[in-house]
Formats: structure tokens, C-alpha cells, sequence
């Protein structure tokens, strides 16, 4: 049988949710080591109240699907299942709405039933969600009309509007993150389980989307798809376990505040578990080996990630798999590459090289959106689909020339009919951008364009 469904450790939601205990305590360590893209919080003494607060929350997620998700992409390391990871750039507390997340967690069901049926493998499902609200930014300020003021950096820490009192960080916005977070995964889990990921009603997309010019070339694919749902509910497959799919939520760990005060121990096996999400990722501005958020996430029991960029080296591959992965554990650690277009063919083969030949074992997965980001002439930045869809074909050259598995998609999607991202059967062209760009970070896939990825990656991974 497939490790996929083997492997399914069914494990008790037990913690110890006591703030005070010793082996919290160790996880305080990042605090000795240099950090960056922290917010400087003006109140030192709300923070702290903030802080305890969260610490005595209930968890956001549990032991037992961390766990599971571990199992799951270890299968995707080694090509037995596919991850799917997409969301916005930038959670906001504004549209974390109900028709807005149901859109989104819609978008990536209707993908992995396009990858499943391309990939005949598991799509492991996970949305960039629940947590995906504070950000890196590469400056500290920004200067509109002569004036300057403190870079925006996601709702977890300040506003995004353009005044003094908004920009000021803001303790209290770790709650709201967490209770957004809440909320949305409140949404996740019903309509995961609540007959909303329905094969069949996934499948209604069908029509709307096949409709449009430039979409024929996708036709096939989704009349076979069509068929195959019609065979199985005609020879009765059982579609009532369809209707309850494993979903992941994840996001980048950025404010170690935050994270530290949502880990929780385990109190089956004392080990600390990083609570506010499944995945949790090192992003690439934050992986320096002997910082603050390499140290805090060696420390925690979760799958994790840690973003690569066309300037990481082997050297840096290698030492951060010691730190983090040490005993070599299958799943735990993913590195996702996010090189460019222009770069992926020149820089990833060395690194998936060096990883292979030093024996380690992690899950190689694509971002080609961070690597691909463009300002247009009408000054948005933007990102072109074709760069995208390039990248992502580079990465699967990449890997079969190597023998190594391309092991899943880091997106940043939408549900909504956004125009963010140039191009795609839609044809967005610099003008259209003016329609419907709301993202405030950056650009995301409307729904159609993530459709269509879905599509040629499907025909990439049936090749795979
Ligand atoms: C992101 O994923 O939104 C991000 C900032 O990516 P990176 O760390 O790869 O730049
Ligand atoms: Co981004």
C-alpha cells in the first residue's frame, strides 16, 4: 500500500498547556542570538501581557495532525504523494471574510483534483493560511509624496494605511492574529469535512472555466477528469470518504514572539510542538544559520520549511539540514526554491546535486512566484505567468536530469478574480492590472490563472 495512507499515526490530542514549565523555558534561546525583521514594539510591558495571553490560548493546531502531516510529506519527498501549498502573499484581518476563505480553499481543492488526476498520487493539500499574516520586508521605510514612514509589515504587526499612528506596532494585533487564525480555520476544518471538498462539487468548476478563449488546449484534460468522476460514481465508489479531505494550514514563522508563545508541549512524549500552524517556513531573509529563527525552529517538532534563493549555496544547504534535521527525519524538512526563471537552471542543479550526494533526504518544492517579481511599466509590481509556468518547468527539467522528485507547488493564489499577475489564457495585459489589484503585499494568481497552472503542472507531473 501507499505510505501515503500506511503510515497514519492516529494520536491522541493531549498537551500540557501549563506556561510555566522547564522545557517551554529552552525554547527561549533565540532571544540570545542576532535577529532580524523584527518589529520594533514600542511597549515592552504589552507585549508582554499579549505574550501570556497567547501562551495560555488553546493551541491552534495539534500534535496528532503535525504528526500526520510529517507522514505526508515524506511521501512527497520521495514521490508518492505531491504537495500543493498556496494562499495570499498577505493574510489581512479584512478579508479574512467567509466568501473570501471559501473561494480560496475552493481553488486549491479543484487544483489537486486536477494534480491528483495528472500526478495519479495524492495531493497533499495546504493552504498558505491561518497564520500567514506578518511579513519580511527588504526596507525598513517607505517614502510616498517626501514623507517616511515605517515599512508596513503584514497585520500581525502594524496598519497598512499611510499614517503615523497606523505604522506604529502594535502588540495587540498578535491576538487579532490569532483569533483570525482561529477563524479561519474554524472555516478550514468545516468545509474540509462538511461535504464541501465533495469530489463532485469540486468538479462543477468545469464549466465556468473551459468556457473562456484561449482555454481549449485544457479541454481534454478536463473531460477525462469529467469521465473519470462519472465512472467512479457509477460503479458506486465511496464517495462519503471523498467528502472529507486533510487540509494543512502554514505560514512563514517570522515573529518568534508569537511562535514561541504558541508552542505547547506534547505531554505523551515532552516534545514542543509549534502550535499556530502545521507547516511553519524560515523565509529567505531569515535563515542565517546562527539566527534567531534557524535556532527557534531546530527546536520544534512540526514539518518545517526554509526558503532558498539563487544565492544559497550548497555549504548553506548542507549546514542547515545539520541543524535542523539532524536524526534526518523523514518530512521534516522541506526546502523550497524560489531562484527566478531566468536563474532556476543555472543555480538549482548544484544544490539538489550536493544534497543527493550527501545522503540527505528532504522535499524539494517550487515557489515560482518570489523569484519572478516585476514592476510594470504602470508601476505595479507584478509578476508575468509565463515566468511562472517557465520556472516551474525549469525545476521539473531540473530535477529529472538530477533523478531527484519534485515534490509539490508553493503558490500565492487567490480565489478571487483579482488582476495582480500579467498574462495566462486570460490575456491580463499592464492595463488590466488598474481593474482589480488589491493585493498589499504581493501579486497573487487570480483563481483562472491558478486553474490553468494546475493544468500544465498536471501534464508535467504525468510525465514525471
Ligand atoms: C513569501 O513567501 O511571501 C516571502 C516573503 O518569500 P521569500 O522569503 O522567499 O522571499
Ligand atoms: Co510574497
Amino acid at each position: 500500500m501507499n505510505s501515503f495512507l500506511r503510515d497514519s499515526p492516529a494520536r491522541a490530542h493531549d498537551f500540557d498547556l501549563s506556561a510555566s514549565s522547564d522545557e517551554l523555558a529552552a525554547l527561549g534561546s533565540w532571544r540570545e542570538l542576532p535577529r532580524v525583521q523584527q518589529p520594533t514594539w514600542p511597549d515592552e510591558a504589552e507585549l508582554g501581557r499579549v505574550f501570556g495571553a497567547l501562551r495560555s490560548a488553546p493551541p491552534l493546531v495539534f500534535a496528532g495532525e503535525v504528526d500526520v502531516l510529517r507522514h505526508r510529506l515524506a511521501a512527497a519527498a520521495t514521490g508518492e504523494a505531491f504537495l500543493l501549498q498556496g494562499g495570499d502573499c498577505a493574510e489581512t484581518f479584512e478579508d479574512s471574510s467567509a466568501n473570501r476563505i471559501r473561494n480560496k480553499i475552493r481553488t486549491i481543492l479543484q487544483m489537486s483534483a486536477v494534480l491528483t488526476y495528472g500526478a495519479s498520487v495524492p495531493v497533499v493539500k495546504m493552504g498558505r493560511m491561518a497564520g500567514q499574516f506578518a511579513k519580511p520586508r527588504s526596507a525598513d521605510t517607505e517614502t510616498r509624496d517626501g514623507v517616511t514612514l515605517p515599512t508596513y509589515r503584514g497585520d500581525a504587526v502594524n496598519g497598512y494605511a499611510f499614517t503615523e499612528q497606523s505604522r506604529v506596532p502594535d502588540p495587540e494585533r498578535l491576538w487579532k492574529t490569532y483569533t483570525t487564525s482561529a477563524q479561519t480555520l474554524n472555516l478550514l476544518r468545516a468545509f474540509t469535512s462538511g461535504g464541501f471538498a465533495d469530489l463532485r462539487e469540486v468538479h462543477s468548476w468545469n464549466q465556468g472555466f473551459i468556457s473562456g478563449p484561449g482555454y481549449d488546449r485544457y479541454e481534454q484534460l478536463a473531460a477525462e477528469i469529467d469521465k473519470a468522476i462519472r465512472f467512479m460514481a457509477a460503479i458506486g465508489a465511496d464517495f462519503d470518504a471523498l467528502k472529507v479531505v486533510e487540509f494543512y494550514s502554514s505560514h512563514e514563522a517570522l515573529l518568534l514572539d508569537y511562535e514561541e508563545a504558541l508552542a505547547r508541549i506534547d505531554s505523551r512524549t515532552g516534545e514542543i510542538y509549534g502550535c499556530s500552524g502545521h507547516f511553519l517556513w524560515i523565509g529567505e531573509r531569515t535563515r542565517q544559520l546562527d539566527g534567531a529563527h534557524v535556532e527557534f525552529m531546530s527546536r520544534i517538532r512540526n514539518p518545517i520549511g526554509v526558503k532558498l534563493g539563487p544565492e544559497a549555496s550548497v555549504d548553506d544547504a548542507l549546514r542547515l539540514i545539520d541543524k535542523l534535521d539532524p536524526e534526518r527525519e523523514p518530512g521534516r524538512l522541506t526546502f523550497v526554491t524560489r531562484m527566478g526563471a531566468s536563474k532556476i537552471r543555472e543555480r538549482l542543479p548544484r544544490l539538489v546535486e550536493g544534497v543527493r550526494d550527501a545522503g540527505a533526504q528532504v522535499a524539494w518544492v517550487t515557489d515560482p512566484m518570489h523569484g519572478n517579481t516585476i514592476t510594470s511599466s504602470n508601476g505595479y509590481k507584478t509578476r508575468r505567468f509565463e515566468d511562472i509556468v517557465d520556472e516551474v518547468v525549469g525545476f521539473f527539467e531540473v530535477h529529472r536530469a538530477a533523478g531527484t522528485v519534485p515534490a509539490g507547488l508553493h503558490m500565492e493564489l487567490t480565489g478571487d478574480d483579482v488582476t495582480e499577475v500579467l498574462g495566462g489564457a486570460g490575456e491580463i495585459d499592464e492595463a488590466g492590472l488598474e481593474r482589480r489589484y488589491e493585493t498589499l503585499v504581493d501579486p497573487r494568481l487570480n483563481h483562472q490563472q491558478s486553474l490553468e497552472l494546475a493544468f500544465l503542472v498536471a501534464e508535467m507531473l504525468g510525465r514525471r
